[in-house]
């Protein structure tokens, strides 16, 4: 049997006709650049995420860097984030000039540790961005309070946390700002790249819109220096299609992980954390074990795909070297046990029980050789 790791395919099977419809409209409105579909998404994914504004662009990575451009961070300042990240998170702050501080992860969920986050705090602290990893939310509320209490901004990047939800309420408009990518591979992907930004307070939301289409606030009026981020017609009408289908899918990724939870328990390797304070919506199912590139091998062997993230610790990636970050390799245990043992097991609605079967059969299979 082959297990992907994620199985994009299937899910357009299973939508064909919907999607073929949606892009159809496209064609015929000729909307390929913003236009109407896209603002529907931007008020639907507005109210999905409990936020008063969505402004939707062209990227996650753009929308992380329109929330730190709206909230003025840029040289001179520091932004402490995870360490435990894709790249594009620590990029974006790079991107305006600003410095990105590495705080250690908890080693349970691999999210920001409040702790670690409240030691790097200087005078030139901006903002605090927290990833919601896995699909899991960072614990919000005691970077809230102490952000609140030095005058420093929280940014979310729930790029890879659709539909989680932190003590009952969904992420992304908890801080000042948050951000979401809809990369195709997300638990709700484009057909391409995408992204928005999601906040509840107006002059952000003013000035994100306004940087998303080259700084104009009325045609050709370019009162600030911006960017083309805007998302594609396309892309709002796919993202507008599947948005009604996600709370299903995160069901089923949910019983999923349930599922693969319950029976690795007892295997000898660590199954995916949830808090009782979360609802994960499981962008990734991440095992760890000091085995873990023999268990790799061994699954792919088998014909099961597997995933590691992230194999290195942002401070340490080749590409943050020159000016070297802050923190020594030191500072961050838990991130590096992180980048040595973890591994995301296949995660994807449309997976069969056959498939969570065989994945957890031959997981098994490997630590009973
Ligand atoms: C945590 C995190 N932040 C930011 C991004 C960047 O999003 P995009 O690929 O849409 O630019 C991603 C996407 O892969 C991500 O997983």
């Amino acid at each position: 049997m082959n297990v992907p790791i994620i199985d994009l395919k299937a899910q357009y099977a299973a939508l064909e006709a919907e999607i073929d419809a949606s892009l159809k409209r496209v064609c015929r409105s000729a909307a390929f650049a913003l236009g109407p579909e896209v603002e529907q998404f931007e008020r639907d994914w507005a109210a999905y995420c409990e936020a008063e504004h969505c402004i939707a662009v062209q990227s996650g990575t753009a929308a992380l860097l329109l929330a730190l451009r709206a909230l003025d961070v840029g040289e001179g300042d520091e932004v402490i984030t995870a360490a435990t990240s894709f790249f594009a998170t620590a990029e974006a702050i790079i991107y305006t000039g600003a410095r990105p501080v590495f705080a250690d992860v908890d080693r349970e969920t691999a999210c920001i540790d409040p702790a670690r986050a409240e030691e790097l705090i200087t005078g030139r602290t901006r903002a605090i961005m927290p990833v919601h990893l896995f699909g899991h939310p960072a614990d919000m509320d005691p970077l809230l309070e102490l952000a609140e209490a030095r005058g420093i901004a929280v940014i979310e990047d729930a790029c890879q946390a659709h539909g989680a939800l932190y003590k009952g309420r969904k992420l992304g408009a908890l801080g000042q700002v948050g951000t979401y990518s809809f990369y195709p591979t997300k638990n709700l992907g484009a057909y391409g790249d995408a992204g928005a930004v999601v906040t509840n307070d107006a002059e952000i939301a003013e000035c994100a819109r306004m940087l998303r289409n080259h700084g104009q606030n009325a045609r050709y009026h370019h009162a600030r220096v911006g960017y083309n981020y805007r998302m594609s017609g396309f892309q709002g009408a796919v993202l507008n299609t599947k948005l009604p289908h996600l709370d299903g899918w995160n069901k089923r990724r949910r019983a999923i992980a349930a599922h693969y939870s319950q029976a690795l328990a007892a295997v000898g390797v660590t199954p995916a954390y949830e808090a009782d304070w979360a609802f994960c919506v499981w962008h990734q199912y991440p095992i760890r074990t000091d085995r873990r590139d023999a268990l790799q091998a061994y699954l792919a062997e088998a014909g099961v795909s597997t995933g590691i993230h992230y194999p290195i610790p942002i401070p340490d990636l080749e590409a943050m070297q020159n000016p070297a970050p802050r923190c020594a390799p030191a500072d961050l245990p838990e991130a590096a046990a992180w980048a040595r043992e973890e591994l995301s097991l296949p995660m994807y609605a449309e997976m069969t029980d056959e498939q969570v079967e065989y994945v957890i059969e031959t997981v098994k299979a490997f630590f009973s050789a």
